[in-house]
């Protein structure tokens, strides 16, 4: 674990206030002395983050994620604890003191971006010698230009077992790191391989310009047609865009979703350097909220085939959950951007994409063409199908303006079409509550949420942290009347002791001071502790109640044994085992 000076991070808090860094990533309301936002880690609709600037944290209480900015930036950039705070430093101007940050991971990291250059030039050279010739005559093919080909630093891996085996080995490089990079791997009888063989290779980049991961298409029909880089220390396949390196400085503020590698390369070659691609997954809601962040509008360009428009759907409606309108074309007469290209051309793609309409009146259009509308009961499945549609729809007067379509283009009345599509929208609702509930469990630590979170005995623990926290000239008050092995929480238990080891230092309860012992999730449940009703419990006879509330746990669960039975001593630990759960 890498050690950076508290003094040194609360500098930096310093100069990144908490409300105008979370400001740059959501809009934010007043709400009383703090701010409001919906909250960026989970979708909804309503807001409950709030953000406290007196303690400059936050915390969600529709999901449990809270903290200070360095936890808002470790869950919203996907950085580890480090990298957050070089994050920050960034955004401020400050250079982190660089001794401090030689822990291992960050050479782990810094070993494989090293690794990863060395074999995507390789797989690069590869494709210029003796041995690339079938990697050339794929491209070529593919009509990719030499140009294309260097920009985006393709490449070939030979049909060997261990020729980047062997050349990283000649850079200093052991197997072991080889396997970590996950450029090598190790058989089950313990001897190592290359990844990647005859395939063409697309190295993938991320905006800094490090080779983060790779893609090897194979030359021929075989399966899989793509084999990908897992997931690694520096590479993270749920979180990037192929191509946002190049996008990025495009110049464009519109961003263009393609499904696939070669569609991007295909795109860029003809004039488009604003298309980009998920990473060998489907998309995902972080690549979504990345998108977003990068561009102020995003065309949708998927393949023209089943899985392509099916993978539409799942996308639109992740840019609507977001509160973005994403715009979509459908492609006729090509299986994808790039076959589209080869045959009508770029210029007829431009005339395509500059038309390109919102995803939801594309969506409405294809249900036209699905249904016989002068069959009743199709008719009667479209005006369904087209009122699912709009359900999606989170801004109401758009939703009114598509009601008011339907109801001119199937003569129907108004309260009929509101009426169904708030049924829709009802039972959406119910569902996406469940989804919130799940969402709930999978944030906040397990052990916590599973237990009754408002239980009388959680409140008196939580409350007597809070007390400490807020007054901590009652630590010897406390140290008298109170002994931190009464709480049943060891997460509460971990907490007051910080919190007590901090005050006997005479170091401050700034939240940095809890990076070291508690995680993200953990950080969340301490948030909430320190701010919710921060304005009861400041008279020492409710933290006498809490302690009384606290002692009869404790001395329940430890009641003497000796006047029991075995088996009801038995069936004492059968019930405190399941309370444990
Ligand atoms: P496609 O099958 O549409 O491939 O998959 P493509 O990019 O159009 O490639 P060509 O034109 O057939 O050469 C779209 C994307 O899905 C991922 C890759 O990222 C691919 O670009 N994929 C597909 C995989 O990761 N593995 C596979 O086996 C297939
Ligand atoms: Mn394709």
């Amino acid at each position: 674990m890498v050690k950076i000076s508290e003094d040194f991070i609360l500098q930096l808090k310093g100069l990144c206030d908490i409300v105008s860094v979370i400001s740059s990533y959501v809009d934010l309301k007043s709400s009383g002395k703090n701010k409001k936002c919906s909250c960026p880690f989970h979708s909804e609709k309503t807001p409950s983050m709030v953000i406290y600037e007196d303690t400059q944290s936050f915390y969600c209480f529709g999901c449990g994620v809270g903290g200070d900015i360095i936890t808002f930036i470790e869950k919203i950039e996907n950085l580890s604890y480090v990298d957050a705070v070089k994050f920050l430093a960034d955004r401020a101007g400050l250079a982190v003191p660089t001794s401090e940050l030689d822990d291992k991971i960050s050479k782990q990291r810094s070993r494989i971006l090293k690794m990863n250059k060395i074999a995507a030039k390789f797989f690069f050279n590869n494709l210029r010698s003796d041995v690339g010739r079938f990697g050339r005559e794929y491209f070529a093919k593919r009509g990719l230009s030499k140009d294309i080909i260097i920009r985006f630093g393709l490449g070939y891996a030979d049909d060997s077992w261990d020729s980047l085996k062997n050349h990283l080995k000649s850079n200093g490089f052991s197997f072991e790191e080889m396997c970590e990079a996950d450029l090598v791997l190790k058989s089950k009888k313990g001897s190592y391989y290359d990844k990647f063989r005859n395939r063409v290779i697309f190295p993938i980049i991320d905006i800094k310009g490090n080779v983060i991961g790779f893609g090897g298409r194979v030359l021929d029909d075989s399966k899989p047609k793509y084999l990908n880089s897992s997931d690694t220390p520096v590479f993270k396949k749920s979180l990037g865009l192929y191509a946002l390196n190049f996008a990025k400085n495009s110049g464009s503020k519109t961003l263009i979703l393609c499904e696939g590698y070669m569609d991007v390369i295909s795109m860029h070659q003809n004039g488009f350097n604003n298309a980009i691609a998920a990473l060998g997954t489907s998309l995902t809601e972080s690549q979504v909220r990345l998108i977003s962040r990068n561009s102020s509008d995003v065309v949708i360009v998927f393949d023209s085939d089943k899985a392509g428009s099916i993978a539409m759907d799942r996308a639109y409606k992740m840019f609507l959950d977001i509160g973005v309108r994403p715009k979509a074309l459908r492609l006729k007469g090509a299986k994808d951007p790039d076959e589209y290209i080869k045959k009508y051309g770029a210029s007829r793609m431009k005339v395509l994409i500059d038309q390109s309409k919102s995803a939801i009146k594309i969506k409405i259009d294809t249900i036209e063409e699905k249904y016989n509308l002068e069959d009743v009961e199709q008719r009667k499945d479209y005006i369904n199908e087209y009122c699912l549609i709009i359900s999606n729809i989170v801004d109401s007067l758009e939703r009114e303006v598509y009601i008011g379509e339907l109801c001119k283009k199937m003569k129907l009345t108004r309260e009929i079409v509101t009426n169904h599509v708030d049924y829709l929208l009802k039972k959406k609702r119910k569902k996406y509550n469940k989804k919130i509930d799940r969402e709930l469990i999978k944030n906040v630590k397990l052990e916590y949420a599973a237990k009754n979170m408002h239980s009388k005995y959680d409140r008196a623990e939580q409350g007597i942290i809070r007390f400490l926290y807020n007054n901590p000239d009652y630590i010897n008050y406390l140290s008298e009347k109170f002994d931190e092995n009464w709480f049943d929480s060891d997460l509460h238990k971990k907490i007051y002791k910080t919190i007590v080891d901090k005050i006997n230092y005479g170091s401050s309860l700034d939240f940095v001071a809890f990076h070291s012992v508690l995680d993200v999730d953990e950080m969340g449940i301490f948030s909430k502790i320190v701010n919710e009703g921060r304005n009861y419990a400041n008279t020492n006879r409710e933290l006498d109640d809490y302690i009384c509330v606290v002692k009869e746990k404790y001395d329940e669960k430890y009641e003497d044994i000796s006047s029991m039975t075995l088996e009801q001593i038995e069936q004492r630990r059968k019930q405190n085992a399941q309370k444990k759960r």
